[in-house]
């Protein structure tokens, strides 16, 4: 038996969009925080059959197909012949708000079936499997401050993922400020595919990414929360920009996002250290230092369904064998 963990991770230079979709390869790289609230918990049993259990009950038949997927897939890339494998995951954050990410789960099962299956492979390699399964578990197998670089590297990987700085370098807080219950929304690889092949405003999106991530980590080894806010909203902005621009338009707001938005701003303009990023999804993430999160959750509380906070979290670990 073998259990591992990992936290979700919030990016705030986003990642959008697929250079190969067979590869799970990103248009651009990307640049986050892993949040320690936001915890995925799974463990993987040798069984006579693939079962996927999600928060104790059967897996949906897309889930448990997509686990079973990046199982052979991580087999395949150790080299190992893989036997049947019984999985249970769970989330500590309520999954069907979509709240969710595929972060956390991806980074836990990447790194508890390569435990399982015998193999210790660093962290590099890890993230670069976890990426296969979703591009943005890849920053969830590292703490704290985490870069996704979109180029090749010397060594010929496709992607390289490392650590900008430790979880207590900046002691930030996430406030997931979720604006509904259970939203049905466009998944984010529907919603990428579409906008690459539709949005006239794809490729000015995919070129501004490199110019936002030098921006951010410079902000990031500085400190410099105002520079982190500018950088942070306008990628988060140019994100869904180039989305609304699709055949069909994508737009995940909802209008509490949009009053969440304006009230974040004003809250800033009014000299308070707060901004927002938000994800494929309705749900609002303000980073501020700790002290303010009261005033994000006063500022907030009228029109939103549920607060967690978050600060910033380790990478991905072997729970069980201790
Ligand atoms: O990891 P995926 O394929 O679910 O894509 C994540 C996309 C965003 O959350 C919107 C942005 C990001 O970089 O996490």
């Amino acid at each position: 038996m073998t259990t591992a963990i990992a936290h979700s991770n919030i990016a705030l230079v986003k990642y959008w969009g697929k250079r190969d979709s067979q590869r799970n390869l990103p248009a651009a790289g990307s640049l986050s925080l892993t949040l320690d609230g936001l915890t995925t918990t799974t463990t993987l049993r040798d069984g006579d059959r693939d079962t996927v259990s999600l928060a104790g009950e059967p897996a949906p038949a897309p889930f448990a197909a997509r686990v079973a997927a990046h199982l052979d897939l991580v087999a395949q890339q150790l080299g190992v012949e893989r036997p049947p494998i019984a999985v249970d995951t769970a989330n500590n954050f309520p999954t069907a708000a979509g709240l969710a990410s595929s972060a956390s789960g991806f980074a836990a099962l990447t790194l508890a079936a390569v435990t399982h299956f015998g193999h210790t492979i660093p962290d590099v390699q890890l993230a670069d499997l976890a990426r296969r399964g979703s591009g943005s578990a890849a920053r969830s197998i590292f703490g704290g401050w985490v870069e996704l670089d979109a180029g090749t590297d010397e060594l010929g990987r496709d992607t390289t993922t490392r650590q900008l700085a430790v979880p207590s370098h900046w002691d930030l807080r996430c406030v997931v400020l979720a604006t509904t219950r259970g939203a049905k929304q466009t998944n984010s690889t529907d919603g990428m595919n579409l906008t690459a092949t539709t949005s006239p405003y794809y490729g000015a999106w995919v070129a501004s990414v490199d110019a936002d991530l030098d921006e951010a980590r410079a902000a990031v080894f500085q400190r410099d929360f105002e520079r982190l806010a500018t950088v942070a909203e306008r990628s988060c902005m140019r994100m869904h920009a180039s989305a609304i621009a699709a055949d069909p338009a994508i737009l995940y707001w909802n209008a509490a996002t949009v009053e969440l938005i304006h009230r974040v701003r004003a809250h800033r303009a009014a000299g308070h250290p707060v901004f927002f990023t938000i994800d494929a999804g309705p749900h609002v993430k303000v980073l501020c230092p700790p002290d303010e999160v009261a005033a994000v959750r006063d500022l907030a509380s009228d029109v939103i369904t549920q607060l967690l906070v978050a600060a910033p979290g380790h990478g991905a670990r072997v729970v069980e064998p201790a």
